[in-house]
């Protein structure tokens, strides 16, 4: 792996994986022995290396805690039946990373770098990778400034890290849907903010209205436009679709919602099955009404950690909104059955999407040391 011919690589003494609990996986709980770290210091990005998972030295006036300046991914590595380990569209990340980079003033991590990391680090730690089905290796790339000063202006120095944790799905139960508030006072983004981007300031501005949803009993808030209130987002950890009787509809992408790569892909295969796909603005009301009228079959999230997650109910205006049924319907069964098919080799991967990692490859052999 040429990329890294100076990678410097520190190994734990001990692995911590015998003492995690791969029956009862939280998402984020644990993490993984190792982690890749690249510090953007003099105009350049340094000397690679991978280091024992923990914390990182950071000044209290880093740039990144007190204006934001972070960016960061959120893919999944799996192992199938078959042994093999594939990453699922990790180049759609590596693209939307250095997107996300520009908009925030960050250096951008070249894509193979970004590929690089990744596998250098599955391959040191891929016996964490689970083997049940519904669980994964989650990764998760972020870059945040690091130069300690209080102007408001772009950092001078980055870090780039890269971490790996054993997961289960965001929301546990892949068939029980779940139940979204649709937001009326609050907003994620607004047009020519950061809505496209996948920076923590989106996250942060989720929280309040979150857990304002959660106390009222939604999973998740169904974000509407910041200008009317009036045309459906996402959802914040995932984008959303509406199965009508004839067509299938999602939000347009128009700079104020995050393009999901798993977004993405289930609308690559809808086209696949010439089953009709409109990307475009989607009014609450014609939602509402096609719950009402029974013309609105499915509702489903998309995304990496949620996969394909069914949305039973969502509350507008005080009230609550049921779909016929609490749980996954055909669509959503098929696309979920399909994407994780795919990820896991038991479907042909006929659109190229899983990049094999081989883990058999010594590590060692592409490090400098020190
Ligand atoms: C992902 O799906 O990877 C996300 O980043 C969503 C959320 C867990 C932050």
């Amino acid at each position: 792996m040429s990329v890294f011919s100076d990678l410097r690589i520190q190994t734990v003494k001990q692995s911590r994986r015998d003492q995690v609990d791969f029956d009862n996986l939280g998402f984020g709980d644990v993490f993984c022995d190792h982690m890749f770290s690249l510090v953007f210091e003099d105009g350049r990005w340094q000397r690679p290396e991978i280091l024992p998972f923990g914390p990182l030295p950071l000044h209290p006036s880093a740039l990144s805690l007190h204006y934001g300046q972070a960016v960061f991914e959120g893919l999944k590595a799996f192992r199938g039946k078959d042994e093999v380990v594939r990453i699922f569209r990790p180049d759609m990340n590596a693209k939307r990373l250095v997107g996300s980079c520009k908009r925030l003033c960050i250096p951008p991590i070249e894509p193979e770098v970004f590929y690089a990391a990744i596998e250098h680090l599955i391959r040191l730690d891929h016996a964490w990778i689970p083997r049940t089905r519904g669980q994964s290796l989650y990764i998760r790339p972020i870059i945040f400034g690091t130069e300690s000063h209080l102007e408001v202006r772009p950092a001078r120095t980055f870090r780039f890290v890269v971490m790996t944790a054993p997961v289960r799905k965001y929301f546990q139960d892949d068939v029980k849907a779940i139940e979204l508030k649709a937001e009326e006072k609050y907003t994620r983004a607004a047009p020519g903010g950061m809505g496209y981007a996948k920076t923590a300031g989106n996250y942060a501005a989720s929280l309040y209205p979150g857990e304002l949803g959660r106390k009222e009993g939604y999973a998740q808030v169904l974000w509407l436009d910041g200008a009317e209130h009036r045309y459906v987002e996402e959802v914040g950890a995932m984008n959303i679709f509406f199965k009508f009787k004839n067509t299938v509809v999602t939000p347009e992408l128009h700079g104020t919602i995050l393009p999901g790569v798993t977004r993405d892909s289930v609308i690559t295969l809808l086209k696949d099955q010439a089953m009709p796909v409109e990307e475009r603005l989607v009014d609450i009301d014609e939602v509402i009404d096609g719950m009402r009228s029974g013309e609105l079959e499915e509702i489903f999230g998309a995304g990496t950690a949620a996969v394909i997650c069914p949305v039973g109910a969502i509350a507008y205006k005080g009230q609550r909104h049921e779909m016929s049924k609490n749980s996954a319907g055909p669509l959503t069964r098929k696309l979920y059955d399909t994407i994780t098919g795919i990820q896991l080799g038991e479907v042909e991967d006929k659109f190229g999407w899983t990049r094999v990692v081989d883990v058999d490859a010594a590590v060692s052999a592409a490090a400098a040391g020190d």
